[in-house]
């Protein structure tokens, strides 16, 4: 039989669960990161990434564009980790190595920003452990 009381706890533990389901498994279609980290990223991106991706991530010659359906196909449903480590460890590919957490960050927040996700309030985090929490959706 069900007391006030119980019906109480059940509705805590039911937001709780949600509360820790969110932060296990965060969309980046909610706005991950902010303006200010885009443009950071985007001058991080024109010093060592535009001679061979395009000046607005269109791809030239052999390096693949970092916008549109082919790319987005090749993440989508994976950790934001996934990319950001792809791009600190193989990036700028005569150079792997060079890029440090913060600086893969913010060149993961402005391909996000250019593949039409929307910005949030607070920078991505750097860091596996962060980007590891969030998945990469289709974009809305
Ligand atoms: C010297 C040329 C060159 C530079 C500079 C360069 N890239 Fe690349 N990039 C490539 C090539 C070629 C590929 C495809 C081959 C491969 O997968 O390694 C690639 C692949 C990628 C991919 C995977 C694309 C996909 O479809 O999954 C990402 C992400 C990426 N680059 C990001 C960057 C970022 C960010 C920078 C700047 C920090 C950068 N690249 C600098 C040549 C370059």
């Amino acid at each position: 039989m069900f007391s006030v009381k119980s019906l109480a706890v059940t509705a805590c533990v039911a937001a709780a669960l949600t509360v820790a389901g969110m932060a296990l498994a965060q969309n980046v279609s909610t706005g991950v990161y902010s303006p200010a980290q885009v443009a950071r990223g985007a001058d991080l991106y024109a010093a060592q990434c535009a001679r061979c991706h395009g000046a607005s991530m269109e791809g030239l010659d052999v390096a693949p564009p970092l916008t549109g359906g082919t790319f987005l196909s090749h993440w989508t449903g994976q950790p934001l980790a996934a990319l950001a480590t792809r791009v600190r460890t193989t990036m700028p590919i005569d150079k792997p190595g060079t890029l440090g957490q913060a600086a893969s960050a913010d060149l993961v927040a402005s391909i996000l920003d250019a593949n039409g996700y929307p910005a949030g309030k607070a920078d991505l985090p750097p860091g596996n452990a962060a980007l590891g929490a969030m998945t990469l959706d289709a974009p809305k």
